[in-house]
Parts: C-alpha cells; sequence; structure tokens
C-alpha cells in the first residue's frame, strides 16, 4: 500500500477524497453526474495506479490531465481504492430547482428534519436522511424513493454527537454518492429548566448535540465541498444550520438551548468567513415553533401536554387554551412549518451574495436589530 493511502487509512477512506475530485473533473454535458464506488477493481473506461502515486495530489494532476484528453468516461478504475461508477444525477422529480444536488438533513428522521427532506426531495435534489434512529429514517427514505426514484434518498445511522460516526457518515455519503453540495445541520435536542433544575449532564448533552456536534458536520462535511470547489469552477456548496428563534433572544428557564443556538450562530459566522475562498456559503435559519410537529404536539410527551400539566400557562384548561397562548405571540398567528424553513433554505442555495447571515423564520416573532 502506498504511503499517502496507509495514512488515510486505507483504500476506502482514500476513495473517498478521490470521488469529489472525479465528480468535478468528469460532469456530463448537462451537469454534474453521481458516482457510486465499489472496492472491486475490475476493468473501468480510464485507469490509474493509485498506489503508484506519492501523494493524493499526484493523482489527482493525472485524473484532471485525463479529463481534457479523454471522452467522458462511465467507470474509472483507480488500482489500490477501487473502482467508481458515474451515474447520471437527478430524480423522478419534474422540479429542475435543486435536480443533481447532493444534499444531507441531519436528524431528518422526524419533525423538521423529515418535513426538509421532504421538500429537498420535491425540488429534485437527492437527499441523506441521517439519524440515530435509522429505523425511522428508513421509512422516511422509503417512502421519498417510492415517490421519486430508488436513487433520491438514502439513510444512513449517525450520532452527530459522535467525531468518528461523522467522519464515517460523510465519508459513506461520497461514496454512495460522489460528494456533497448541501448540509443542512438540523438534529437539535431540547432539555429546559431554569438554573436550580439543570444538571452539569444535561446542560452538556444539550451543548454537545447543537453546538460541538454543528462543528463535526462542518469540519467533515466541508472536506467533500472543498475538493469539489478546487476542480469545478462553477462549483458553490451549502452548509444550512437550523438555529431558532432562541439563538437571536434569551429564552427563559432554557438557557441551555438558547445558549447552544447563540454559539451556533458565533460558528455560522466564524465557518462562512474561514470557507468563503472555498466556495462553501454558510447561513443559520431560526425557525419559530413548529406546533404540528411532535416536539410540540406529541400527545404523549409534547410540549404541549407537558405545558398543560405543569400549569404553565396560567388558566389553560386544555391542550388548545395552551396552544391559544403561544400562537397569540405570533404578529403572522401562525407557527412555522418544513416548508417555510425550506423555502428559507432555498434562499441560501439560490443566491449567490451572502453568507454568514442567520436568516429568522419566525411569522414576525423575532426581528432583527
Ligand atoms: N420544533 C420546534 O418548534 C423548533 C423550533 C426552532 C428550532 N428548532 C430546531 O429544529 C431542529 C429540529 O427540531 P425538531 O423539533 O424537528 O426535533 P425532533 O426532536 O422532532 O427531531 C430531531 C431528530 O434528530 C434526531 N437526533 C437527535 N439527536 C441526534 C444525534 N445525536 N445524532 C443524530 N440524530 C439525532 C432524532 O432522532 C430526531 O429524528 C433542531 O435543531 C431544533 O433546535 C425546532
Amino acid at each position: 500500500m502506498s504511503n499517502w493511502i496507509e495514512q488515510l487509512e486505507g483504500a476506502k477512506r482514500a476513495a473517498a477524497v478521490v470521488a469529489p475530485v472525479l465528480r468535478s473533473l468528469f460532469p456530463a454535458a448537462d451537469g454534474q453526474r453521481l458516482i457510486i464506488y465499489s472496492e472491486t477493481e475490475s476493468s473501468a473506461d480510464l485507469e490509474f495506479d493509485g498506489a503508484a502515486c506519492e501523494s493524493a495530489d499526484e493523482l489527482y494532476t493525472k485524473l484532471a490531465q485525463a479529463s481534457t484528453e479523454s471522452e467522458l468516461p462511465e467507470s474509472i478504475l483507480v488500482k489500490g481504492l477501487g473502482r467508481f461508477v458515474f451515474k447520471a444525477a437527478g430524480t423522478k422529480s419534474a422540479n429542475p430547482r435543486l435536480r443533481g444536488k447532493v444534499s444531507l438533513v441531519t436528524g431528518g428522521a422526524q419533525g423538521f428534519g423529515e418535513g426538509i427532506a421532504r421538500e429537498l426531495a420535491a425540488a429534485g435534489a437527492h437527499v441523506v436522511i441521517a439519524d440515530l434512529n435509522l429505523e425511522l429514517a428508513q421509512s422516511v427514505v422509503a417512502s421519498i424513493n417510492e415517490q421519486y426514484g430508488e436513487n433520491a434518498a438514502l439513510a444512513l445511522s449517525v450520532n452527530v454527537g459522535d467525531e468518528d460516526s461523522v467522519r464515517d457518515l460523510m465519508e459513506e455519503i461520497t461514496l454512495n454518492y460522489g460528494g456533497l453540495d448541501l448540509l443542512v445541520s438540523n438534529a437539535g435536542v431540547l432539555k429546559a429548566g431554569g438554573l436550580e433544575e439543570m444538571t452539569l449532564k444535561s446542560f452538556e448533552f444539550v451543548t454537545r448535540i447543537n453546538y460541538t456536534a454543528f462543528f463535526l458536520v462542518s469540519k467533515y462535511g466541508s472536506r467533500p465541498m472543498k475538493l469539489q470547489a478546487r476542480f469545478d469552477k462553477n462549483y458553490m456548496g451549502d452548509i444550512v444550520q437550523i438555529n431558532s428563534k432562541s439563538g437571536l433572544e434569551g429564552s427563559n428557564k432554557n438557557f441551555a438551548y438558547a445558549g447552544s443556538k447563540f454559539g451556533g450562530i458565533g460558528l455560522v459566522q466564524s465557518f462562512a468567513k474561514e470557507l468563503v475562498e472555498d466556495k462553501i456559503k454558510v447561513n443559520a435559519i431560526c425557525p419559530g415553533n413548529y406546533y404540528e410537529g411532535p416536539l410540540w404536539s406529541d400527545p404523549e410527551k409534547g410540549l404541549f401536554v407537558q405545558y398543560l400539566e405543569a400549569g404553565k400557562v396560567p388558566g389553560a384548561k386544555t391542550v388548545e387554551d395552551v396552544y391559544e397562548f403561544y400562537v397569540s405571540k405570533v404578529p403572522m398567528r401562525k407557527g412555522c412549518s418544513p416548508l417555510d424553513v425550506t423555502r428559507a433554505i432555498m434562499y441560501c442555495v439560490e443566491q449567490q451574495n451572502e453568507t454568514g447571515q442567520a436568516i429568522p423564520v419566525t411569522g414576525g416573532q423575532t426581528m432583527l436589530k
């Protein structure tokens, strides 16, 4: 095994830094293609000896040279790494808006993430739904694929708070689709409580999943994006953090959550400055409450039931009273839906002159100062 492959810890890991380069170097006339990697070494349209190269950069140079000289290949063998097969990008969705884009939604098995994943698929994107709850993610993926075709969506297991798990996830995406164009960092948790109730354990749990995990997904998710940008002058990638209105204004007895979301905006602004040279925009969306989602509406452990039972809303006798209390604080008198959030994601992706912003989607409840 050559040194650079060994340094990257083997053929599969090395393949994950080659697939995005191939995706950028060998696009179809009408746009990006997808790439599927396998460890087999059977013959292909173009062949290279990866093990004979001194470094990944040496291999990239040879691939770049070939891309200017060869007919568009359907498959490429890199000896020492494996075989890369190209596939036309795009799904059965007739909507061309995100056609061919590879997107990832963390925490996409339910709630906002599920709704965002469904909207992105409807807009023509390929969607990876990555979640702790793989079984639920698989059932969402099955229903998306039934509608838009078998390579429209893919379910993968991840714990966004675990570095190895996040690294594996990003590599799996690259090896299954060839790269990544839109990363939606949505997985999040909430543990409310004032200073007297909050334990260090709960505080650190919320901080890890809402704040630290955003660092991890951005670190490993930006890697394939950087490689694509390096070899495709038209590339532009997006990282979008699903933040919260509680990232813009403090939240009474909910400081673990609000603090983690405020911190998220600091990361968004800093990553935006760093990644601008890699043509990756980084923005946050700050939704208001999604009252129809499971966090609020779950009949057993949803916040409506919890707040009713805890007497948090004075005079409330039913779940509807609690709903009225909260919705009356919103000038537009409605909660925030996954479609509302996806429209803001679309804005982030389609515009080409803004990065590092935190965009409220709150029906007027939170206004920027
Ligand atoms: N629901 C709201 O009213 C609301 C409002 C503003 C912002 N948000 C934000 O939107 C995002 C989604 O919230 P939601 O209410 O839809 O949540 P939810 O609890 O309904 O769903 C969260 C999903 O994330 C997954 N998840 C949790 N921990 C994970 C981990 N460590 N690794 C991988 N997956 C994990 C869960 O399995 C679940 O599928 C969060 O970032 C939240 O802070 C929610």
